[in-house]
């Protein structure tokens, strides 16, 4: 076996996969994981001729032949700080150390300054895809300096997903944090496509009392639409699989009460920070905060029972409704996240290449969907998404759907968080005339904050007192 250039730290499901993945594109790995005995049933179930799995950290290390290159598949945090202290006093000027979990980008462009003053190369890569993902190919972002970029191109290149033309699903997104910034953004807009999701099935089973076989085969019919997407298509799966604990769809037994890792606040926030809207990603962040504590939502629900209305009768029509409302909403939510990106591309000059990240969330990722190729060719074009006329055309006849969707199932008390902000951000972004002069008014009369005319230029204050 050739010394491997190669080296995974973490042999959880995802790293563990990973390197799998690896090995069978036919690279030498070594890999490492804290616990000796994760290592010793990796080798045991997966160990090939191409893979070894030295004991300690040290014996890793040495196992690989320079210029290293070292994966990182631990918990994104303090995980990751301790493993590169552990680290650093091991490796050589010129290694690499590429951290493939859901690091925060802050953090990511901390380590990779702090590595650059040992001139050890950091890179940050997202990976998306799950545990399939990883086997099989992820979409991977990379975000780092030319030199790793070069070092890893081939393996990533090989590991990776394929885009609807059988490119790999690999990019160099940009230095330092780039390619975490844009996995977090991801995860934003797997956020906004879940929740719409959600309350889509929540106005088929609450409002036309669905079940959830029917929800499944409406889910599955948008699935063969342009709606296509790896989302729509294992939603089949979730909503099918029946329990084996009870005589019910294992959906209808499980909690409805969502949990997260962070990722969704961390884009919410981003946009609040940096005034870049991304309305319905934060509407789902804040949605899954609500779902919590069932307990005093059963209270309350007796308290307030008069505000829900009678169930209606299905029709094809408002299948086809709900399906406009979805595919308008979706693209919404991923104009939102392109938006927040190109924002960050030139606030850090990053010299993001917009088509290019439509184009590797095309295969591998959670969020890859048809859609992706409309916004690669939209993004080629114009980076205002919603200024080219292959958007406007997907959106205009659909807009009324979400409309509608939202008016039936609002009218009837079905919280429709991620639907409502979306319309309101496409309304908004569409008016040329805005309240906002109302609000300047009032800042300008209980604090003298000064605004702008319509019918000349500077800034300007009334003097409200005096009549
Ligand atoms: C991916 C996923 C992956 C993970 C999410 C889940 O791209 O493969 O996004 O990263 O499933 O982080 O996030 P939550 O636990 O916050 O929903």
């Amino acid at each position: 076996m050739k010394q491997p250039h190669i080296g995974l730290i973490g042999l959880g499901t995802m790293g563990a996969n990973l390197a799998r993945n690896i090995a069978h594109k036919g690279y030498s790995i070594a890999v490492y994981n804290r616990t000796t005995s994760v290592t010793e049933s990796f080798l045991k179930n997966h160990g090939n001729s191409s893979i070894t799995g030295p004991r300690t950290l040290e014996e890793f290390v040495e196992s690989l032949k320079p210029p290293r290159i070292i994966l990182l598949m631990v918990k994104a945090g303090k995980a990751v700080d301790i493993v590169i202290d552990q680290l650093r006093p091991l490796i050589e000027k010129g290694d690499s150390i590429i951290d493939c979990g859901n690091s925060y980008f802050k953090d990511t462009k901390r380590r990779y300054n702090e590595l650059e003053n040992y001139e050890i190369h950091f890179a940050g890569c997202g990976v998306s895809g799950g545990e399939e993902g990883a086997l099989n190919g992820p979409s991977l972002m990379l975000g780092s300096n030319d030199n790793s970029w070069q070092q890893l191109k081939d393996v990533l290149q090989a590991i990776a997903a394929k885009d609807f033309n059988g490119k790999p699903c690999v990019t160099h997104v940009g230095p330092e944090s780039a390619g975490h910034y844009v996995k977090m953004v991801h995860n934003g807009i797997e956020y906004g496509i879940m929740q719409l999701m959600a309350e889509g099935y929540d106005m088929l089973r609450t409002l036309y009392t669905l079940s959830s076989k029917d929800i499944a085969h409406i889910y599955k019919q948008y699935n063969d639409t342009e709606l296509s997407s790896y989302l729509f298509d294992i939603s089949e799966a979730v909503l099918l699989r029946k329990d084996d604990q009870s005589d019910t769809y294992i959906v209808d037994m499980i909690l409805d009460e969502a949990a997260q890792k962070g990722t969704g606040a961390w884009t919410a926030h981003e946009s609040l920070a940096t005034g870049e809207a991304t309305p319905t990603i934060a509407e789902a962040v804040f949605a899954r905060y609500l779902t919590g504590n069932k307990e005093k939502r059963k209270m309350l629900a007796k308290h307030y029972a008069s505000l829900k209305k009678q169930p209606k009768t299905i029709s094809d029509d408002v299948v086809n409704t709900l399906r406009d409302a979805l595919y308008s909403s979706i693209l919404l939510t991923y104009i939102q996240g392109f938006s927040l990106i190109h924002n960050a591309s030139q606030e850090y000059a990053w010299n993001i290449d917009l088509p290019e990240i439509a184009r590797i969330w095309q295969g591998g990722c959670i969020i890859r969907a048809d859609m992706l190729s409309l916004l690669h060719s939209a993004l080629r074009e114009e980076k205002q998404l919603l200024a080219t006329p292959s958007v406007q055309k997907a959106l205009l006849p659909r807009i009324r759907g979400l409309r509608h969707i939202i008016t039936q199932g609002v009218g009837a008390g079905i919280p429709l968080p991620a639907f409502s902000s979306t319309l309101a951000y496409i309304d908004t972004l569409t008016s040329s005339q805005l309240p906002a002069n109302y609000i300047q008014g009032l800042r300008d009369r209980f604090g003298a904050h000064t605004y702008k005319r319509i019918d000349k230029k500077g800034v300007f204050h009334t003097d409200w007192l005096t009549s």
